[in-house]
């Protein structure tokens, strides 16, 4: 079991969305916060909205995850300021939402350096002093397009697949190298963050668009239950049993679940205007 309380949480991509979310619910629950978010005004904000609601103390820092440079650079500055950090929460993604062919070569080499190459950069700068003290807990929060991938997805899916991969192989190299660290991966459907505004499902009872405090709580439960893996909702856990399926059965399941059109009228954040801009849930696509 890992506390919370009184530990060092650094939450990347800690401006807005789930990892803002984390970053809040941890310093409400006594840790002290480090958030890192390409956004540094939006970092210090939410930092200081933690460390206004929370027992602890926070700080918030503009970094461009994907940048090795700057992770050490930043780094170094969160270990002076707060020390070592206990849970890391490798949060910070990038989506493009286009088809491969619309795709631009510079949001494919993004969203591999956002969604993937920081899993590294950020990692490898905290993983030693964890090691060192036998102890710490990394949380990679990929992405149910991690274990399935959908039209309009081909470069996230493929970075979350990485995610996935990472995490695991890691988790395997830790249990011999250093037993006592956790790592959590998490796999969630679409969530009401507005990183994914306008995507559609078909069936919102069996893959409902998941309220952001809700993941933000599945998170914080499996950190203090020390949990591998985190899938969300319970349908998408089904996924392994399914690919036992002929692949062309496998793929009219897919297009009956909607999944083949839920990306039809991505928006994304940019044209966000407000969460109430979310597309509809539950319409058919
Ligand atoms: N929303 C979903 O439906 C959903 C579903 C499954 C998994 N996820 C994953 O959950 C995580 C959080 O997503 P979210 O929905 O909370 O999205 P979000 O609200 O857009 O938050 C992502 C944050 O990451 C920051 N960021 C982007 N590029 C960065 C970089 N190079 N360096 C540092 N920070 C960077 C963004 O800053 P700027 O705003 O300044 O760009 C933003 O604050 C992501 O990894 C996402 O892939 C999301």
């Amino acid at each position: 079991m890992t506390t919370i309380a009184s530990k060092h949480v650094l939450v990347t991509g800690g401006a807005s969305g789930l990892g803002r979310g984390l970053a809040l619910r941890c310093a409400a629950l006594g840790a002290t916060v480090s958030v890192l978010d390409l956004n540094e005004a939006g970092a210090e904000e939410a930092a200081a909205t933690a460390a206004a609601q929370g027992a602890g103390t926070a700080a918030g820092y503009g970094c461009d995850v994907g940048d090795r440079e700057q992770v050490v650079d930043v780094a170094g500055r969160v270990r002076e300021a707060a020390g070592p950090v206990d849970i890391l929460v490798n949060n910070a993604g990038v989506v493009s939402g286009r088809a491969l062919l619309e795709l631009t070569d510079e949001q494919i080499e993004q969203t591999f350096r956002v969604n993937t190459l920081a899993l590294f950069w950020v990692t490898r700068a905290f993983l030693p002093a964890m090691i060192e003290r036998a102890g710490g807990h990394i949380v990679v929060v990929a992405s149910a397009a991690g274990l399935i991938g959908t039209p309009r997805e081909t470069d996230y899916a493929a970075s979350k697949h990485a995610a996935v991969g990472f995490t695991e192989a890691l988790r395997l190299e830790l249990r011999r190298s250093a037993p006592t660290l956790r790592t959590t991966t998490v796999c969630p459907f679409y969530i009401d963050t507005g990183m994914f505004a306008g995507v559609k499902t078909r069936f919102p009872r069996l893959l409902p668009i998941l309220r952001e405090d809700d993941v933000v709580e599945a998170i914080i439960d499996a950190v203090h239950f020390d949990k591998p893996m985190v899938v969300l909702p319970w349908m998408v856990r089904t996924l392994p049993a399914m690919r036992l399926l002929p692949v062309s059965a496998f793929d009219r399941l897919a297009e009956l679940f909607g999944l083949a059109a839920a990306m039809n009228e991505f928006r994304g954040r940019d044209a966000t205007a407000s969460p109430s801009a979310f597309g509809s849930v539950g319409a058919p696509v």
